[in-house]
């Protein structure tokens, strides 16, 4: 009997273990070590739903580096948007290609491909999580202050959207604390802040500077993720006051790094001070997106 392929869909249903194994891999890639054709004749299908600039061209170079192929499915030319189903979907790329990247609104769009398909799925952001990134986040941050995440002290600012929820995870299974100063009524997804609250020090505080006490890793995002652009001026309403300024960083450790998953929006979200200065890892962060999707890739269709 054929063996269930493995996806990478969320952190949650990973062992930490297997979470730490992929960030030890992304360091052997970032270091070198993966110099050969590893993926030759490997085939890696990406259906984009949404727009992108890291998450596809991190994963289209990153499945080039290794010798294998990346094509691009977009919504303009695919006949997904015109109603073909998930499931049928998922078995048609099954005969083609060894692995797919989605990139989609509906995150139980992509569980139902990678329940469908024959091969391994990946979640290349959903309007619920965005794992790869927060890999890459990890990464970072083990970068910066050493392998282990559980001595790390997060502070998530803004919306409670698909990194919240995705820092959740990570908090989950690290075992790290996290504080969250989102607006009412823009908290995380109540599951997963239920489930993570269970296991780990999380806790919803009113105010950024409140949240940013302390912290070792300090980091926001779009105040108006996609899909919701009819709700920005709402949102620059509602999230007035969740700015990441000098001064929140000015609450944070010493030590403390800035991240953001970018795309930014310089005075909303963050001052410019703070997201080019000097505490900022974002582009370092935006690197580590290529190294991260490279020991996924090598992982599951290696
Ligand atoms: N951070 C991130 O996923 O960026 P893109 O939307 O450009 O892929
Ligand atoms: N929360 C943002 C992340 C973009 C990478 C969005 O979903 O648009």
């Amino acid at each position: 009997m054929a063996t269930s392929p493995r996806h990478f869909l969320d952190l949650a249903s990973h062992e930490t273990a297997y979470l730490r194994h992929l960030l030890e891999l992304t360091g052997r890639v970032k270091a070198g070590e993966f110099g050969g054709r590893p993926l030759e004749g490997r085939t890696l299908a990406m259906i984009f739903r949404k727009s992108s600039t890291r998450t596809r061209v991190s994963t289209e170079a990153g499945m080039a580096q290794l010798g294998g192929h990346a094509l691009m499915i977009s919504d303009r030319d695919s006949q997904m948007a015109r109603g073909e189903t998930v499931a049928d979907t998922a078995k048609v790329l099954s005969r083609y290609v060894d692995g797919i990247l989605i990139r989609a609104f509906g995150h139980d769009e992509v569980v139902e491909l990678a329940r469908e398909a024959s091969i391994p799925v990946i979640n290349g952001l959903t309007d619920l999580l965005h794992p790869c990134q927060v890999m890459a986040d990890l990464f970072t941050a083990a970068e910066e202050f050493g392998e282990d995440p559980a001595a790390l002290r997060v502070a998530w600012i803004g919306d409670g959207n698909n990194m919240a929820n995705s820092w959740l995870n990570a908090a989950r299974r690290f075992g790290f604390p996290l504080r969250l100063a989102c607006p009412p009524e823009y908290g995380p997804d109540p599951e997963i802040l239920c489930r993570a609250r269970s296991a780990v020090d999380v806790e919803l505080v009113r105010s950024p500077a409140e949240a940013a006490a302390g912290a070792h890793i300090v980091t926001t995002d779009v105040w108006a993720s996609m899909g919701q652009e009819d709700e920005q001026r709402a949102r620059e309403v509602a999230f007035a006051g969740y700015q990441v300024d000098e001064a929140v960083m000015d609450r944070a450790d010493p030590s403390a790094i800035f991240l953001h998953c970018l795309p930014a929006h310089r005075g909303e979200e963050v001052t410019a001070g703070v997201i080019d200065g000097p505490r900022s890892r974002v582009f370092d962060e935006a690197e580590n997106r290529l190294h991260v999707i490279k020991a996924i890739l090598l992982d599951l269709i290696g």
